[in-house]
């Protein structure tokens, strides 16, 4: 009888935990289109693996009425789980207690599980729908943010860390997704802002909406600060499942190799005509990269800001690869501000996580203006630049069209330490265009031409044949080899498997101090 009344205190208990806020909050969470904390979990997680801790926990604060408002578990949900088999910690904000408001002790399961995870060696994967500080517990919940947002960083490089905005991210609350990973938001349904539109209205009188001060679209397209906007919650969770396959459990790690049917030696014969013969032609960087992986396959990061670089993961032969690729259809893939800082993160979090780059160049050179200047594009490029240089992962390049002047240099050049560097017969390396090179290399003897546009049309032949090809390059030893088109994936192949057992070093430092 005794065992019996145990059992029922135990189950009372855990239903309490599991009805969150009650019905009525979850039937108002459902009708916003938002799922609850563990719906959420239960759709991103194998099934019955998750195992939860701190259910019972509770607030300790009886301010402003709160002590008549105490819940199981206090708004957040959190535990391990599998992904595919592999372990993760999880936490899941819920909303339907005080708004998934951060109190001292919803902030201390957050902490608690984050030091399981860096304890264990495993990801952690924060489900963000919170209100922000509760703000009947003042200052306390202050200290809690900071106490997330120190593990945040102490994790940074150890675990890899991804976010999900489900619902409301204000104030200091965005910080700790900002030093996370990678960050998805749901479409129209989410948002993020350090000052809301009321707070705008009043001090500076600027009228904005939520959705244009901080949704999806406007963090995925122009402020560049999330990496994915997703149609919906459940699109959210599998997309985690995909790009949680692709990384190692930790730092110490290699990713997981994947079976493959795509033979590693499959010729991709429909590059060889891919490249346009008029060196201003666009053509779809995103064709070769599918054509280079397994499967067609590849998760694009960011897609949708500075377009005029692509970044995502891609395996080869199986093996998980960072690809990092100008993008000639867009701004003819110059590099700017932004697309120099958006690769210069991913080359990074690559680098830390032993995932090897795949560098594909066509590049014209640095976007001109005063806009890029006075944006501080020197500062941004030399990140791109110290990125490369920094990494010690495998690193291995293919310039397919253009590289030119500094850009050439940045794009893993072989000057920083990238292990193979190819070039395909279209390749042009110099130090700028046939056009700009001429126009000051023979400007003098142009002018005195009896036809100075036939003239310069002549030089710009000459320089082109001479030094817009990449074969001053490879008698310098600066390209490996000029490999045709077709063989690029086969090649590749071959030489991220040798690069396997790569053993590179920098020197013993605190830490490197990359123009930020
Ligand atoms: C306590 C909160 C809360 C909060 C919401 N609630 N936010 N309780 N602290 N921060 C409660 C509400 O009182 C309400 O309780 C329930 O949660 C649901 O909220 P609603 O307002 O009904 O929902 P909705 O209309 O969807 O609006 C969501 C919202 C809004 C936009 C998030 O609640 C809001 O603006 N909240 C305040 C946001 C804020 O200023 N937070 C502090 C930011 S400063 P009942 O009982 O009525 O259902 C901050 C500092 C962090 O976070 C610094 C770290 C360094």
């Amino acid at each position: 009888m005794e065992r019996e009344r145990l059992l029922r205190r135990l189950a009372e208990a855990e239903a309490g935990s599991l009805a969150g806020g009650g019905a009525e909050k979850v039937a108002k969470q459902h009708e916003r289109g938002r799922l609850t904390a563990r719906e959420r979990l239960d759709a991103l997680l194998d099934p019955g693996t998750f195992l939860e801790i701190d259910a019972f926990v509770t607030h300790q604060c009886s301010d402003f009425g709160l002590d008549n408002q105490r819940f199981l578990g206090d708004g957040v949900v959190v535990g391990q789980g599998r992904i595919d088999g592999r372990l993760v910690f999880v936490f899941a904000q819920d909303f339907t207690v005080l708004g998934g408001s951060l109190s001292a002790t919803h902030a201390g399961k957050i902490c608690k599980v984050m030091d399981h995870a860096l304890r264990a060696g495993a990801p952690v994967i924060g489900l963000n729908d919170s209100g922000g500080a509760r703000i009947q517990e003042g200052v306390a919940a202050l200290g809690g943010y900071a106490d997330i947002f120190l593990r945040n960083t102490l994790a940074s490089g150890v675990i890899p860390q991804i976010s999900a905005i489900l619902g409301p991210c204000a104030g200091g609350a965005v910080y700790s997704p900002a030093i996370t990973d990678f960050i998805a938001m749901v479409d129209r349904k989410s948002f993020m802002f350090v000052t809301g539109p009321d707070v705008i209205r009043t001090v500076t009188h600027e009228v904005v909406t939520q959705e244009h001060l901080g949704g999806a679209e406007t963090h995925t397209g122009v402020s560049g600060v999330a990496h994915f906007k997703v149609a919906d919650e459940p699109a959210v969770m599998s997309l985690i499942r995909e790009l949680i396959g692709y990384l190692p459990q930790n730092n110490l790690e290699e990713a997981p190799r994947r079976g493959t049917e795509d033979p590693p030696d499959r010729l991709c014969p429909e590059l060889t005509e891919l490249v346009p013969t008029n060196p201003n032609k666009p053509y779809d960087i995103l064709d070769v990269i599918r054509c280079l992986a397994d499967e067609g396959r590849f998760l694009e990061v960011q897609p949708e800001f500075a377009a005029n670089i692509v970044i995502g993961f891609a395996r080869i032969d199986g093996r998980s690869i960072g690809v990092v690729a100008n993008q000639p259809a867009v701004l003819a893939g110059c590099l700017d501000v932004g697309s120099s800082s958006k690769a210069a993160r991913f080359v990074r979090f690559c680098d830390a996580f032993n995932i090897p780059l795949l560098t594909l160049v066509d590049v014209p050179g640095f976007l001109p203006g005063t806009e890029q200047e006075h944006g501080g594009i020197i500062k941004h490029g030399a990140k791109l630049l110290y990125a490369f240089a920094e990494a010690t992962v495998p690193k291995v390049t293919v310039i397919t069209r253009k590289a030119y002047g500094g850009a050439y240099d940045v794009m893993n050049s072989k000057h920083l330490r990238s292990d193979y560097n190819f070039a395909w017969p279209t390749a042009e390396i110099a130090v700028m265009g046939p056009a700009g090179a001429v126009n000051v290399i023979f400007r003098r003897e142009i002018e005195s031409a009896a036809d100075p546009t036939a003239r310069r049309a002549e030089l710009v032949e000459e320089y082109r044949e001479k030094f817009a090809n990449p074969y001053r390059a490879a008698a310098l030893g600066f390209i490996d080899a000029v490999i045709r088109p077709e063989e690029t994936r086969a090649r590749l192949a071959q030489v991220f498997a040798s690069l396997e057992t790569k053993r590179e070093k920098n020197p013993p430092k605190k830490h490197g101090n990359i123009p930020l």
